[in-house]
């Protein structure tokens, strides 16, 4: 049966005897309303650890001041329920005031590479991911945390931050879940009126035909971004926020594409950002 914890200093006192026990930790941070995503994460890591911590926490520090942040999907009862069918063990889920309390002064970021990409229309988000994972490691100590691809830049950043800081934990990333469209899934869907939701797909239709060209040896990134801009713009409903070519190990735009080259996109869909990417 599933825990919830509603406090960092009770979770700490269970990662501690699950140390004492030489227990291996998961971790797999979320924000909630779960869907296959999420779910993949969490059993991965119960298939990998002996405990599974899901934390659960809308961190308000990666919310820019117009962004979703109030009316983020939220569904407690239903989280439980389906984090405990996929093998969670404990459901970590602090408030706020725990997390950053008055007086609260100190962030962790990664620079140049959380300005770029998401960074330039969202300025503080990747501040505010790695000072919160970097909160949630060292409360739940895991041996591993797991990340989605679809986050293919939060994964990139979390995995430098851990290096940089000599952190113990092994960061481990899973592939993007789709509906049966195409379309990568998010909590954030839900946003999408009808009209939205049929035209979603074609952003990962645009990096399949981007995958098609690659194989086919076209190396020329502004030619294989020009075939995914037009497909997106097949739908009207699209603004295009960016669609960049660049390097897995530098975050930096390239000209010629190389195996490992990242493509992402974000684009505006009525009310929902949607963001999905390929690695080549
Ligand atoms: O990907 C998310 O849901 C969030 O950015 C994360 C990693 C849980 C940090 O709040």
């Amino acid at each position: 049966m599933i825990q919830r914890i509603p406090t960092p200093e009770k979770m700490k006192e269970i990662v501690s005897a699950l140390k004492c026990e030489r227990r291996s930790i998961g971790l797999v941070p979320t924000m909630g309303y779960f869907h296959e995503g999420h779910l993949s994460l969490m059993r991965r890591s119960s298939a990998e650890n002996d405990a599974t911590i899901v934390s659960l926490f809308v961190n308000p520090t990666q919310f820019g001041a117009n962004e979703d942040l109030e009316k983020y999907p939220r569904d407690l009862d239903r989280d439980t329920k389906l984090a405990e069918e996929a093998g969670a063990d404990y459901l970590f889920t602090p408030t706020n005031e725990m997390m950053y309390p008055e007086g609260y002064k100190t962030y962790v970021k990664v620079v140049d590479w959380s300005g770029f990409l998401c960074g330039v229309s969202r300025p503080i988000h990747f501040r505010g991911v790695t000072t919160v994972c970097c909160k949630l490691f060292n409360i739940c100590m895991p041996d591993r945390a797991y990340f989605g691809l679809k986050d293919a830049q939060q994964y990139l950043i979390i995995d430098k931050m851990v290096r940089d800081l000599n952190m113990n934990v092994e960061i481990i990333p899973m592939q993007t879940v789709r509906e049966a469209d195409g379309l990568a899934m998010s909590s954030r869907n839900v946003y999408l009126t009808d009209e939205e939701r049929k035209a979603a797909p074609l952003i990962q239709k645009g990096l399949t035909k981007a995958l098609k060209m690659y194989e086919n040896g076209e190396t020329d990134a502004k030619k294989v971004k020009a075939a995914i801009s037009d497909t997106i713009a097949e739908s009207q409903l699209f603004k295009l926020d960016y669609l960049e070519a660049v390097s897995k190990e530098t975050l930096c735009p390239v000209e010629g594409i190389l195996p490992g080259t990242l493509i992402a996109v974000a684009a505006y869909l009525g009310k929902a950002r949607l963001i999905d990417n390929i690695i080549l």
